[in-house]
């Protein structure tokens, strides 16, 4: 995969999304564009999803001390945006991390550990956020479920997931990666389950009762 970085840390507010788009503009189709912004590049982010929604998926590594760094891949497929496009995709980036972080750990590369677990505990934790404040409600109340059925069965699951994390986190802080890695094989067993049910139930009727609404709910959602 071609990977380009691009640091916004200097550029005036009012060429920022200019240059993003021109780095963007510049990537091969399937392409990785990194880039640093001084503050919550979800500013420039809104003038992306105006002019190139479709086009891209969007994810933040790292956030705080006036650098914060992100990710846009260049889709191959662009199109309307679907539930695919964003949630799946996550899913399938949080694997792609976790299977990564294991992988250093094992090699006992403590500081490789950190950076991976750090950008998977940042991935995580957006995608529950999106999925409870956003989603979930949506389907709820469309469906009319009262906060019950399959929608607080993933909410219960979130919550043993954070609870994983948090011990993958602690163990890492006290630089045991014998109990990270012992942790890190609940949790892909939880991941796997749970993300299962919401692709192959959850998403599917998701998509059946929000329709036509779908692409604006996601466009809402990408802020999140
Ligand atoms: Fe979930
Ligand atoms: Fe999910």
């Amino acid at each position: 995969m071609t990977e380009t970085t691009l640091d916004l840390r200097e550029v005036p507010e009012n060429e920022r999304s200019e240059r993003l788009t021109a780095a963007f503009e510049a990537l091969p189709s399937g392409g990785l564009l990194f880039f640093t912004t001084a503050e919550d590049p979800r500013r420039v982010l809104r003038q992306l999803i105006t002019n190139l929604w479709g086009r891209f998926d969007w994810a933040p590594l790292k956030e705080g001390d006036s650098q914060w760094l992100s990710q846009i891949v260049k889709r191959e497929r662009p199109g309307p945006t679907g539930l695919e496009d964003m949630l799946i995709v996550e899913h399938r980036r949080c694997d792609d991390l976790f299977a990564e972080a294991e992988a250093a750990a094992q090699e006992g590369d403590q500081e490789r550990t950190e950076l991976l677990f750090g950008r998977l505990e940042m991935g995580m934790e957006r995608h529950f956020t999106i999925e409870e404040e956003g989603f979930f409600q949506e389907v709820d109340q469309r469906m009319g479920l009262m906060g019950g059925g399959p929608v607080a069965v993933m909410r219960d699951e979130h919550q043993q997931m954070r609870g994983m994390l948090r011990r993958m986190a602690g163990a890492l802080a006290e630089s045991n990666l014998e109990d990270f890695l012992a942790a890190s094989d609940t949790m892909i067993y939880l991941m796997e389950q749970h993300n299962m049910k919401e692709e192959e139930m959850l998403y599917p009727m998701a998509e059946e009762v929000l329709g036509a609404e779908m692409d604006e709910l996601l466009q809402r959602l990408y802020l999140f």
